[in-house]
């Protein structure tokens, strides 16, 4: 269920969706039998909740509404308050949120009597204020707030929450956002500590998911056996996850000797095995790997050979010369011996196969190595302490990074005249002695584009608007 769908003037809402809500019937505070989206009314009831032992009573006036339900809506407002109100108040048939069931207009009990916002503006509007500062703690946002009515597209209303997950929530408040601006600009960078058994694809569904997000990517790949610092990129910072993966990577690896495997890894079959010698020094070999040298991409890769990966000529079993890449073992270190196993630390450059390292290590040691587990401990600068779980997304516990926190290229504030040329992509002087890339920004620090040095000008590397 995707709880941050848009349905506005511009987006109706499209039948697909409808047929997936789960709606559950309630009474509403007039004793009408309603419908409304099961997670929605799930976490309204611990926002009413919360709030009554704040001492405000809040209760459901409408929530999902058919098509039927809205044209009568309009039908009541233009009678009661004329057209002109109706249009800036009340949606027209297919583009009003409450078709979701995520929407949800509140009343609220003073002196024992229900009151509707709408009419009773001024009786309600303080208590009203109150209950929007909790709204995001329960995944709620206020739809259509005050001095954003250019961007809703309609007046400010004070009863009419939207439910759209407890992430998106608090930023949307936080930031002072509209669903329209979240979906349109929100973006950051996100540390992730990627646990053992899923793809690097599946931590991109679920950040997608719990963001509400749809454009997510990640850089530097983990396979399910590996678990560590996975590098998550949200919105308009997909655009820089070259320059996130350009990274030296430490790893904390585990080996077994004595056997080898079709993947070099514990989960592929194994292929052959061979006595481990007595005596071996596994310190001296790994120390003898503290060098550049050209190592083989391993078979199981998503490498390319003539434009077929890898591990699609290992599947058909076809014949293919593994291509050669020029890796640095920066540092390694042994941590822990037990018999034919151990455990090392390695910092690497990129593209540096652990798998493969772990095989060339087996050969020195006059064995076969294979191994059996891989943390990522560190991808440039970001440190295993620095990264976040799941959980701690759910619990709004965690850190998002701003594009141009995570880049260390110097930022520059132009005047309108250059920003109006640098958000079109012209080429321009350069004024700063830039070495590489420059990131620049508009007087409001809005993120305009990063340009490159090429000969004596900056053009455009990438545009954020
Ligand atoms: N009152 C909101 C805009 C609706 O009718 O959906
Ligand atoms: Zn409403």
């Amino acid at each position: 269920m995707k709880y941050t769908i848009l349905v506005n003037k511009n987006n109706p809402i499209k039948t697909n969706y409808l047929n997936k809500v789960n709606l559950i019937e309630i009474k509403n505070v007039f004793d009408e039998t309603i419908k409304i989206e099961a997670e929605t009314y799930k976490n309204y009831l611990e926002l009413e909740k919360h709030l009554k032992e704040k001492g405000i009573v809040i209760g459901i006036d409408s929530a999902y509404r058919s098509f039927a339900d809205q044209e009568n809506l309009i039908k009541e407002f233009e009678n009661k308050y004329g057209k002109e109100y109706t249009d800036k108040t009340v949606a027209r048939v297919g583009e009003s949120e409450h078709h979701t069931g995520l929407a949800i207009d509140l009343v609220v009990k003073v002196n024992n009597e229900w009151l509707e916002p709408n009419d009773k503006q001024e009786k309600t509007e303080s208590i009203l204020k109150e209950v929007h500062k909790y709204l995001h703690n329960y995944g709620f946002i206020l739809r259509y707030p005050k001095e954003k009515e250019s961007i809703t597209s309609y007046d400010y209303e004070s009863w009419h929450i939207r439910y759209v997950g407890k992430v998106p929530a608090k930023i949307i408040y936080e930031e002072k956002l509209t669903l329209e601006e979240y979906l349109k600009d929100f973006s950051g960078v996100l540390y992730i500590n990627k646990q053992k058994g899923i793809t690097s694809f599946d931590v991109v569904n679920e950040i997608s998911h719990l963001f509400g997000i749809k454009r997510v990517g990640h850089t530097g790949t983990l396979d399910p056996l590996a678990e560590g610092v996975l590098i998550i990129a949200i919105g308009k910072a997909t655009k820089i996850v070259e320059l996130l993966t350009a990274e030296d990577k430490e790893y904390i690896a585990g080996v077994k000797l004595g056997f080898k495997t079709d993947t070099y890894d514990i989960e592929g079959k194994v292929l052959a095995r061979k006595e481990v010698p007595c005596n071996i020094n596994v310190e001296e070999v790994l120390k003898s790997f503290q060098k550049t040298y050209l190592q083989e991409v391993p078979i199981y890769s998503a490498v390319k050979v003539n434009g077929k990966k890898l591990y699609d000529y290992a599947r058909e079993n076809k014949e293919v010369k593994l291509p050669k890449k020029e890796v640095t073992i920066k540092e390694i270190e042994l941590l822990e011996q037990k018999e034919n196993s151990f455990i090392f630390k390695s910092l690497v450059t990129k593209g540096c196969y652990i798998r493969s390292l772990i095989n060339d290590i087996g050969k020195s040691l006059n064995t076969y190595a294979t191994m059996t587990s891989l943390i990522r401990t560190k991808q440039g600068e970001v440190k295993l302490e620095d990264t976040n779980t799941f959980e701690d997304i759910k619990n709004n516990n965690y850190r998002i990074y701003k594009i141009e926190e995570v880049l260390s290229y110097p930022e520059v504030i132009v005047s309108e005249e250059l920003a109006f040329k640098i958000s079109n992509g012209v080429e321009i002087e350069d004024k700063w002695q830039i070495k590489d890339k420059v990131i620049f920004k508009d007087k409001k620090n809005n993120l305009l584009a990063i340009y490159q040095k090429i000969d004596e000008s900056l053009v455009t590397w990438k545009g954020f608007l």
